[in-house]
This record gives structure tokens, C-alpha cells and sequence, in this order.
């Protein structure tokens, strides 16, 4: 299997989770003899400080040209004063508009050895397996008008959907959930607001293209709140841009930490990846950062770029397996209460890819 692969890994501990995510895909690639080509290319505030602008050109031609693009994290605290279409998110927003992938698929899955790891009692994340969809191209984030008025002091955002928009995120969301546990719940605000009435009214539509999925649909404060309390009632979750944004990062709740959480984005040109964490600039440049949201991250390039279910599949077991062996990262291991291994980002990397080694090993004899 051929796949031209193009690394944005960003600031912060974007490089180094990601060197991680590389290396395992490296390894991947000589066991099963594939070619991954492999390119890098700046994003973000590196970019920013090299090029003048957080999304060369150089960058962006490059992702339209491979088959993946893998994104590590943009963002630091020395870009915080910009206005926000200069600073290095902005780089990422356009990347992920130029590349059209509409649906953010972010599965929250929580490892069984993790559960410690969680403020919530384990009996209540357990088992836990959700898989959000985020819808990554509309709503506040894109619509229009926008702005700062510094003159007037006001400043304004636009929550937009069309109607086609909110049914083609829903139809991922349907046909996902029809492929796992057939639940479907759809995330709105439809009791304030008339964009969420359509999102609302637009999914009952399609829910008549999906009998078998059972769908519900939850305010998008209420389901902050189920999210802690229940998390296994939760099979595939669907919602707009920005609450799917904010649920996420809840979900590394469950899940034990934000550095566990993976995503694909699909629907485009070019499929994107990026874990959902950001460059955590608290911790950036020290060894401390967990890569197995960014590893995780490649299993998906693997699973939904390359079609390499096998691999992929590995990966995401290598991750099990080495966390069944007692190794963590620092925020795996918060208060070391069963004597942790705990290693820096790149010795767990090493360890995980001398898992997947091991387990494609057997695969193949
Ligand atoms: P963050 O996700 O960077 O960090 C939140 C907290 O989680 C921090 O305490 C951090 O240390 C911890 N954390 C995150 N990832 C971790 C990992 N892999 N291992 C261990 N701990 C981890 O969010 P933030 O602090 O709100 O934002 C920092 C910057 O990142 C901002 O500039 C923000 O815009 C940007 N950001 C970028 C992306 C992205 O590029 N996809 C995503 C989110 C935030
Ligand atoms: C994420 C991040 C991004 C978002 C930012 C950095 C633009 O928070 O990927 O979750 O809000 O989409
Ligand atoms: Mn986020």
C-alpha cells in the first residue's frame, strides 16, 4: 500500500506527540512492506514566526496533494494578543476549510486501566465507548458576519447551518452508529435557538433514511451533565461545531486525560488528523506530554486512509496492552497510586512501537 502522507506537527507538544505518531507509522510501514511517504510542512505559530502567516501556501499545496494530512497542535501564549484571523489557529481553520472534511470523527473510549485515572468513579466510566461527530465546517466558527469593532466596542459571531450542511453531518452520524451499538443522539440548543430548530427538525429527516438507528436528542447544557452522570448510554453523538468542541475536551474526563483522545476528519478532498488536544504550552519542550492521543490519531490514518484495518487495529491494542503493563505518562499517573511506570513522551513511544512490532509479528507467522 502506497500513502503520501503530509506531518503538520504545529507548537507547542505538537512535534513531539507527533514524532511518535510518525515513528509508529514508520514502523507500520517496514513491517508490512508499505511505502509511506512522508512529508513535513510548517502550520500554526512556527509558521507564523518563519513565513508570516500561520498557513503557507507551501503547506497548504502540499495537503492537497497527499492522501492524510497529520496535524500535531498549533497555538501559544505568545500569539495571544493577535487578532484571531492572524494567530495560529487561524492556520488550522483554514487548512481544515481548504481540505473539506466536514465530519470530526472524535471517539472517546475509555481504556479499562484508565478508569483510576478519572475523577468519576470507575463503575461510571467503564465501558465507556462514545463516538462524537463533530460538524467541523459551519456554525460559529464560519459564519458570517464576524468581527471586532474596536471603534464601537462590538463584536459579533454567527451560529450558521444550511439545511444540506446539517443533513450531510447527520448521515455520517447515522451511518457510523448503524456499524456500532445503532444509538444516535443529536446535540442542539433547539429550546433558544432557530439554527439548532433546523439542525433539529433537518435530523428527524434523515433519521427516516436510518429506522434501525434509534435517535434522541439532548440540549447541549443538559448533555453536559448525562455526559458525567451516564456515559454509557452514549453511542454516537452528533452536534454542531462548537458544542461538539467543548464536549470533547469534557470527554477526556471519562476518558482519563485529554492526551488520549484521537480524530479523524472526513467528507473532503483530503482526510485530516489531528488529536484534540491542543500545545499545551504548560508542559511543552519537558518530555511530559502523552502521545497516545496522537498515536491513536495514526491508527485512524491507517484505518481510514490506508484501509489497513489489521494495522490499525494493532495500534489501538499496542496501547491497550502497554497501559495493562503499567506503563504511563505523567497525566496518566497523576498521584502514582499502584507504583506506575511512568515515562517521558518519547520512552512511551518506544514502547508502543515495539508492541505493535511484536503483535504484527504474530500476525503474520
Ligand atoms: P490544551 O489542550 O493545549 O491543554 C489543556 C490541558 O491539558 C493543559 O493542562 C495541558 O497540559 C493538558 N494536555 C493537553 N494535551 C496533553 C497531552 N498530550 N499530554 C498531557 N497533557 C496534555 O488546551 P489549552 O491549554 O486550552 O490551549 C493551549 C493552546 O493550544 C491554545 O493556543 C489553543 O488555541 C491551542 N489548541 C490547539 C488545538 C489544535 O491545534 N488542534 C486544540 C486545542 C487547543
Ligand atoms: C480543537 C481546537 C480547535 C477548535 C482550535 C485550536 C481552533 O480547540 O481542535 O478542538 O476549536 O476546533
Ligand atoms: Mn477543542
Amino acid at each position: 500500500m502506497k500513502l503520501k502522507i503530509l506531518v503538520t506537527a504545529g507548537d507547542g507538544i505538537g512535534p513531539e506527540v507527533t514524532n511518535e505518531a510518525v515513528a509508529v507509522l514508520r514502523e507500520v510501514a517496514a513491517l508490512g512492506g508499505h511505502s509511506f511517504e512522508i512529508e513535513e510542512k510548517r502550520i500554526g505559530g512556527v509558521a507564523i514566526v518563519k513565513d508570516g502567516t500561520p498557513l503557507p501556501d507551501e503547506t497548504l499545496a502540499a495537503a492537497l496533494a497527499s492522501d492524510a494530512v497529520l496535524l500535531g497542535a498549533v497555538g501559544g501564549n505568545e500569539f495571544e494578543a493577535l487578532p484571531a484571523d492572524k494567530r495560529p489557529e487561524a492556520g488550522l481553520l483554514k487548512i481544515r476549510a481548504e481540505l473539506g472534511g466536514f465530519a470530526n470523527l472524535r471517539p472517546a473510549f475509555a481504556f479499562k486501566e484508565l478508569t483510576v485515572n478519572s475523577p468519576l468513579r470507575p463503575e461510571i466510566v467503564d465501558g465507556a465507548d462514545i463516538l462524537f461527530v463533530r460538524e467541523l465546517l459551519g456554525g460559529l466558527y464560519f459564519g458570517k458576519p464576524r468581527g471586532w469593532n474596536h471603534e464601537t466596542g462590538e463584536a459579533q459571531n454567527t451560529m450558521r447551518y444550511t439545511k444540506d450542511e446539517v443533513a450531510r453531518v447527520a448521515r455520517v452520524a447515522f451511518g457510523l452508529a448503524r456499524k456500532r451499538r445503532k444509538k444516535l443522539t443529536s446535540v442542539d440548543k433547539a429550546n433558544v435557538l432557530e439554527v439548532s430548530q433546523m439542525w433539529r427538525a433537518t435530523v428527524n429527516e434523515v433519521a427516516a433514511e436510518f429506522p434501525d438507528v434509534a435517535l434522541e436528542h439532548q440540549y447541549v447544557d443538559a448533555m453536559a451533565m448525562h455526559l458525567m452522570n451516564q456515559p454509557l448510554k452514549y453511542d454516537v453523538v452528533v452536534a454542531e461545531n462548537l458544542f461538539g468542541d467543548i464536549l470533547t475536551d469534557e470527554a477526556a474526563v471519562i476518558t482519563g486525560s485529554l492526551g488520549m483522545l484521537p480524530s479523524a476528519t472526513i467528507g473532503g478532498k483530503v482526510n485530516f488528523y489531528e488529536p484534540v488536544h491542543g500545545s499545551a504550552p504548560d508542559i511543552a519542550g519537558k518530555g511530559l506530554a502523552n502521545p497516545l492521543g496522537s498515536i491513536l490519531t495514526s491508527a485512524l490514518v491507517l484505518r481510514y486512509s490506508g484501509g489497513l484495518e489489521t494495522e490499525a487495529a494493532a495500534v489501538e491494542s499496542a496501547v491497550r496492552t502497554v497501559l495493562e503493563q503499567g506503563f504511563r505518562t505523567p497525566d496518566l499517573a497523576r498521584s502514582n497510586p499502584q507504583g506506575f511506570k511512568v515515562l517521558s513522551t518519547t520512552e512511551m513511544g518506544a514502547k508502543v512501537r515495539e508492541t505493535v512490532k511484536k503483535q504484527l509479528l504474530a500476525v503474520s507467522s
